[in-house]
């Protein structure tokens, strides 16, 4: 399946009683298996987690641990940002090169990597005095 559908068939799935706005995400893991999340909202707004940290989730609960493509589709104006927090959570997992596509549900992609998405990332090499 592709990562496009993938996302767009999760995205369906979305818990968003509160924004009602439903994100899909999809990530091709390296072992070229496909993993899926939509965003999950909650009454104690801060609890909700979002469509990427769904699709990691997923991931590393299948055994895989390392990202070959991004892919998050939403309702959008414009295709949807990652937000911040994700970026981190996307980096954890990924190298530079890896590439993330934002999608409209109306057809519009941009397409970055997780070094454009993320300059300045926080890395475990920063923890490395020795
Ligand atoms: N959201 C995502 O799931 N991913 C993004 O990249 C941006 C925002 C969700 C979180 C919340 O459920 C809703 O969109 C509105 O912020």
């Amino acid at each position: 399946m592709t990562l496009a559908k993938a996302a767009a068939e999760v995205r369906e799935r979305a818990w968003v009683p509160y924004s009602r706005f439903k994100v899909g995400a999809a990530i091709r893991a390296a072992s070229g298996k496909v993993y899926a999340g939509c965003n999950v909202e909650n009454v104690a707004y801060p609890e909700g987690t979002c469509a990427e940290a769904g699709a990691i989730a997923a991931m590393c609960a299948g055994g895989d641990y390392k990202i070959a493509e991004v892919y998050v589709i939403a309702d959008s104006p414009e295709p949807v940002p990652c937000c911040g927090g994700c970026r981190q959570k996307i980096a954890e997992f990924a190298g530079p090169d890896v590439r993330v596509t934002m999608a409209t549900t109306d057809g519009k992609e941009k397409t970055v990597t997780v070094a454009e998405l993320l300059p300045g990332v926080f890395s475990a090499a920063h923890m490395d005095r020795a």
